[in-house]
């Protein structure tokens, strides 16, 4: 059996679609763009990178992007002053602090100081309370972009078997909160779970976001289970060529001779996250103009 591959990248092109219709018409009623405010501090090169793409994503998308650029030694002071002109200025809708900071700010209380309407990254702690009550709210981009997939191929999640493997903030526990409440049964594994092949054999669902290359294989799967690999990892180079392959959490060759479907990578769920977090940057200008969020979103 070979599995159905998902294609993540064809979805998050007709989500941003949809999000630049959506734009436009939001343009029209409120008299202004949508704005997403992305703020960069340091000189990280794989952030400068996702930094770009997210700028050059909003503006295709019809929407305004405000990139502010701080220096890797800026004090605390400097980037709270930042984000509280962000918070008021009526043009943003938006607000994204790119991560990981520099080692001296702490991001938790950076994050803390994000207005949490405009929170699109849906990391403060007011919405990721909202997200466990079941309160509307910002939920992360990634689990978010799982979510999409994984309805848009399952339908109706009710009683399925979820495992997450991952117990980060930005995608395990979201990701196992949202199937909760999509009526799954939801067991979230981690590095210190017993048995995790065992584990995730009674998977109907599997999320993999643990940052470890091809750890998922394919016996431990349950046939014909769908798999959600978040995973991006490079691999040391081969002999004789400059960079190493881009691979996820699951073996995705053998995983594809037992799973029902699997997403690649890449091309499965990174395309996903810029995608959401433009729908989230939509749904909070809407939101904030008081107009009701169109239902394709
Ligand atoms: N760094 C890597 N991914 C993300 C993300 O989704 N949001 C933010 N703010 N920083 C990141």
């Amino acid at each position: 059996m070979t599995a159905t591959r998902i294609d993540g990248k064809a979805f998050a092109a007709q989500l941003r679609d949809r999000v630049g219709k959506d734009a436009a018409e939001f343009e029209t009623r409120a008299g202004r763009k949508a704005g997403l405010a992305v703020v960069l501090v340091g000189e990280d090169p794989a952030s400068q990178v996702y930094v770009g793409s997210k700028g050059k994503a909003t503006v295709a998308a019809g929407m305004a992007s405000f990139e502010h650029k701080l220096p890797a030694d800026a004090s605390a002071e400097d980037l709270l002053a930042l984000v509280d002109r962000l918070n008021s200025d009526p043009s943003v809708d938006g607000i994204l602090v790119q991560l990981p900071l520099p080692g001296h700010l702490d991001e938790q209380s950076i994050i803390s100081a994000i207005s949490p309407d405009k929170d699109v990254d849906g990391f403060h702690v007011i919405n990721a309370g909202r997200l466990s009550v079941g309160q509307s709210g910002f939920v992360p981009c990634t689990p978010l972009g799982c979510m999409m997939l994984l309805t848009d191929r399952l339908g109706d999640l009710s009683g399925l078997e979820a495992v997450v493997i991952g117990r980060s903030n930005i995608v395990g526990k979201p990701m196992a909160q949202l199937l909760l409440d999509a009526n799954a049964t939801v067991t979230i594994a981690h590095s210190r779970t017993k048995d995790l092949p065992g584990v995730v054999k009674r998977a109907d669902i599997v999320v993999a976001a643990v940052g470890r290359p091809e750890m998922v294989k394919a016996e431990w799967l349950k046939p014909g289970a769908t798999v959600i690999d978040v995973g991006i990892n490079r691999l040391p180079p081969e002999p004789g060529t400059e960079k190493g392959r881009l691979v996820g959490d699951v073996a995705f060759d053998e995983a594809s001779e037992i799973a029902g479907a699997i997403t690649p990578v890449p091309g499965g769920v990174g395309p996903m996250t810029i995608a959401v977090l433009l729908r989230n940057t939509l749904v909070a200008a809407y939101r904030n103009e008081g107009l009701d969020v169109p239902e394709d979103l």
